[in-house]
């Protein structure tokens, strides 16, 4: 029989997967709390007065802003989401368990290095061995190349942030799973909601199209500028390409020369 606390897990497994899989959308009010579209009438306005009705000891009228519904708010409230520091947030996940597999395997999670102020944050996939051991991205063979192609567009390691979709390694370095990346990309868009950086920059398909949530092959996002969530965003190949089909070094010095001179502008806008 399963315990108590395998329970709930499964419980809330359930609804993390619920929620990512069929977008179940919730909406949170002004008041901060949290409703689901049955509980209330709207019509696409943006905004609805809704009387609360679950709670007896008042009528209060509570102010719903339908365009800040919260698709991405997860349905259960976890301790790092409120935490306010990035030393704090990689303490309250080094433990995660969120994916079995992931999480017996891994030496350490990496959670990400650099500048928590960063104007820019570059997004890879997941950590390798060499990740696994150091528990810092990019430390190994693409990783070196990615520090040459930073310093080649004039940006240190140091003055931006670097993190990855997925916070631990996949055994064998195989592809990050859709449950893997449900289950972490939380994270990511909490890290780029503290650091607010002005660009990101995406490498590979799966840092792409886990942030624009598209399925796009990456020859069709890469080269040109995306949005997530109001930030600029380049795509281009991702250093570990790069290392087995050297055709791709041209696109990218072109992907990332474009990338330096939209940040020039930003900053002397
Ligand atoms: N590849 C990645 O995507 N991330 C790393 O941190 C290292 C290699
Ligand atoms: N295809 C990918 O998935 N990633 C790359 O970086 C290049 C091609």
């Amino acid at each position: 029989m399963k315990s108590r606390s395998e329970i709930i897990s499964d419980v809330l497994n359930y609804l993390h997967f619920f929620e990512k899989h069929f977008q179940y959308t919730l909406y949170k009010s002004e008041t901060g709390r949290i409703y689901d579209e049955g509980e209330f009438d709207h019509d696409n306005s943006s905004s609805a007065e809704i009387t609360n009705v679950n709670e007896s000891s008042s009528n209060e009228t509570d102010t719903l802003k339908v365009k800040d519904s919260v698709r991405q708010y997860s349905i259960v409230r976890e301790s790092w989401m409120d935490c306010a520091d990035f030393d704090s947030f990689e303490n309250e996940i080094r433990n995660c368990q969120k994916c079995g597999q992931l999480s017996k395997a891994r030496k350490q999670i990496v959670f990400g290095t650099g500048n928590p102020d960063a104007d820019v944050v570059v997004v890879g996939e997941a950590p390798g061995a060499d990740e696994d051991d150091q528990g810092k991205p990019f430390v190994g063979r693409a990783g070196k190349l990615l520090t040459d192609i930073l310093k080649a567009i004039n940006f240190s390691r140091d003055e931006v942030f670097i993190c990855n979709i997925l916070k631990c390694r996949p055994p064998e370095n195989r592809n990050p799973l859709p449950e893997e990346i449900a289950n972490c990309e939380p994270y990511l868009f909490k890290q780029l909601e503290m650091v607010k950086p002005k660009l990101i920059l995406a490498l590979g398909a799966f840092a792409a199209q886990t942030l624009l949530k598209t399925k796009e092959p990456l020859g069709r996002l890469r080269g040109k500028f995306h949005e997530y969530k109001g930030v600029k965003m380049m795509v281009t190949y991702h250093p570990a390409a790069l290392l087995r089909n050297p055709n791709w070094k041209r696109p990218t010095w072109e992907d990332v020369q474009l990338f330096r001179k939209e940040y020039d502008k930003l900053i002397n806008e």
